[in-house]
């Protein structure tokens, strides 16, 4: 079996509202998917498909080789669920709560003590295992319920916005939890509308929004994506106005080329470096380079530069220009389009 889950024109109807459409992705078993969108895009109702807990109205999916509508038994051994607002009796306490689940998965009793210390003491709660769970903060609860997740060693993991609201630590700790469970052979299907926690964790990344799926691939592959829609649109918008420059009058020419310049300005291919020694004459250089279509600077002596090709081609120009001029760089990075930037471009927001 290669893929944890495979689905075949998945659909959610409400009414006459499509909250899931026709989806069709796979996802490679041993990975970490991240499943990017806007609120109400149909993740959770997606996600809710997938662990048999609503029927699909048409289409269907397999999940660790099981349909979900032929085995949807099978299917709920293979998989543990992190759900979006915590689903645990408050007045319990993490221990009870946990055992709970143990038990609903039929699990033997010499078994089932050892294994919820064990889980316990991975997500470090076992200290609170005692206290009922509402009193507890929203992190501790967020790590009883990958506790009550885990217990019956679920191959594929349905984590539901895991991280909102915790705060910077915790989010970090469960990243680290994350990562470790994958490498211990889980796959994990991630909800999230937080970029950055996506970019960091997941090998393959599907942006939902209003039911379809509207980019499937790597992070990578997304941004790559990203930038090659840019360049050729640019080269279109480039394409326009010179055309428009040779009609116009030269008084106009200038505001022209200034619009050029800022069409030519894509997310991403920006070049930060701090300098030592910086003279006019460089950021003169600089500015006349063909690669530059914008050079800022800051009193700190860092100069911004805004390049019109990809930073791979154009910073050996950039380099040469300021070891000509005798400068020299204390720090120096560049910026590609990040996720978010994918992520406003294939949702139009
Ligand atoms: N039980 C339901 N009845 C009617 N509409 C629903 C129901 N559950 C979800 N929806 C609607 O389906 C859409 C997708 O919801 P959801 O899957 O929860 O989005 P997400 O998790 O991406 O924020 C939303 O517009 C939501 O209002
Ligand atoms: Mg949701």
């Amino acid at each position: 079996m290669k893929y944890a889950i495979e689905t075949y024109d998945l659909t959610k109807v409400y009414g006459d509202f499509k909250a899931v459409d026709s989806l069709n992705m796979k996802i490679e078993k041993n990975s970490i998917f991240g499943f990017l969108g806007p609120n109400g895009a149909g993740k959770t109702t997606t996600i809710k498909m997938l662990t048999c807990l609503i029927p699909p109205t048409s289409g269907t999916a397999r999940v660790a080789g099981y349909d979900i509508l032929e085995n949807p038994d099978e299917v709920r051994q293979q998989i543990g669920m992190v759900p979006q607002k915590v689903s645990l009796y408050e007045d319990l306490t993490a221990r009870e709560n946990v055992e709970m689940c143990a038990d609903f998965y039929g699990m033997p009793e010499d078994l089932k003590e050892t294994r919820i210390d064990e889980l316990m003491e991975l997500v470090d709660i076992k200290y609170a295992a005692d206290k009922p769970v509402g009193q507890m903060s929203g992190g501790q609860q967020q790590k009883v319920s990958l506790v009550a997740s885990l217990i019956h060693q679920p191959d594929i993991l349905f984590l539901d916005e895991p991280t909102i609201g915790l705060d910077p630590t915790t989010k970090r700790v469960l990243w680290d939890l994350i990562e470790e469970l994958n490498s211990s052979g889980h796959t994990i299907i991630l909800c999230s509308h937080d970029m950055y926690e996506v970019e960091l964790l997941c090998d393959y990344v599907g942006i939902i929004n209003q039911g379809l799926l509207a980019a499937f691939d790597t992070p990578q592959g997304l941004k790559d994506t990203v930038i090659r829609e840019e360049e050729s649109l640019k080269a279109r918008e480039i394409g326009t106005i010179l055309e428009r420059i040779q009609e116009e009058t030269p008084e106009s020419e200038k505001k022209v080329i200034e619009e050029m310049k800022k069409s030519g300005t894509c997310a991403g291919r920006e070049l930060s470096m701090l300098i030592t020694d910086l003279s006019d004459e460089l950021i003169a250089e600089l500015e006349s380079l063909p690669v530059t279509l914008e050079v800022k600077r800051h009193h700190t002596g860092r100069i911004i530069l805004e390049l019109d090709e990809s930073c791979d081609t154009a910073i050996n120009d950039v380099l040469g220009a300021v070891i000509r001029n005798n400068a020299r760089i204390s720090s120096i990075s560049t910026r590609d389009p990040s996720l978010e930037d994918v992520f406003m471009k294939v949702t139009g927001r």
